[in-house]
């Protein structure tokens, strides 16, 4: 089983940006505890990030080409504004989960707005870097289901 895992606009930042928000863990400790997490469950992760929102689009379509069987994002910013990424998951078909770190329904109104969300088959907010394995977990079982 092979999941892609895509990091939008500053997340490349975490550990630095607004810990009371994102703590204090930093994105190659994200990764390196994902990559701990899915070695346990003998699934294989790729990591991608970029601050462009094109980028993402184009990473939602390799996972396509490449013949991932899932997808966990976090779009960062681009969740409450992009309709390209919307229908860039539409277009695949894969399973996808969106992970927030924070929880955004607990945040400013803008952020209660997610475009991706009616494309996905799971939304985690607001339990930290753990979301991202919660969602693995749960690409797992629906794979189970096949
Ligand atoms: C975020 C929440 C977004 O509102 C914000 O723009 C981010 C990170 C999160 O992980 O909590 O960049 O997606």
């Amino acid at each position: 089983m092979k999941i892609m895992v895509i990091n939008g606009p500053n997340l490349n930042m975490l550990g630095i940006r607004e810990p009371q928000h994102y703590g204090k863990e930093t994105y190659a400790n994200l990764l390196d505890k994902i990559q701990k997490y899915a070695d346990e469950k003998g699934v294989s992760v790729s990591f991608r990030q970029s601050n462009h929102e094109g980028d993402l689009v184009d990473y939602i379509q390799s996972a396509y080409y490449d013949t991932f069987d899932g997808i966990i994002i976090n779009p960062g910013a681009y969740t409450h504004t992009s309709i390209a990424i919307l229908d860039a998951v539409k277009a695949v078909g894969l399973p996808t989960c969106e992970v927030h770190i924070s929880d955004v329904n607990a945040r400013e109104d803008f952020r209660k707005t997610s475009y991706i969300r009616a494309a996905c088959v799971l939304t985690v907010s607001g339990h930290g870097t753990n979301g991202y394995l919660e969602a693995l977990d749960y690409l797992i079982k629906l794979k189970g289901k096949d």
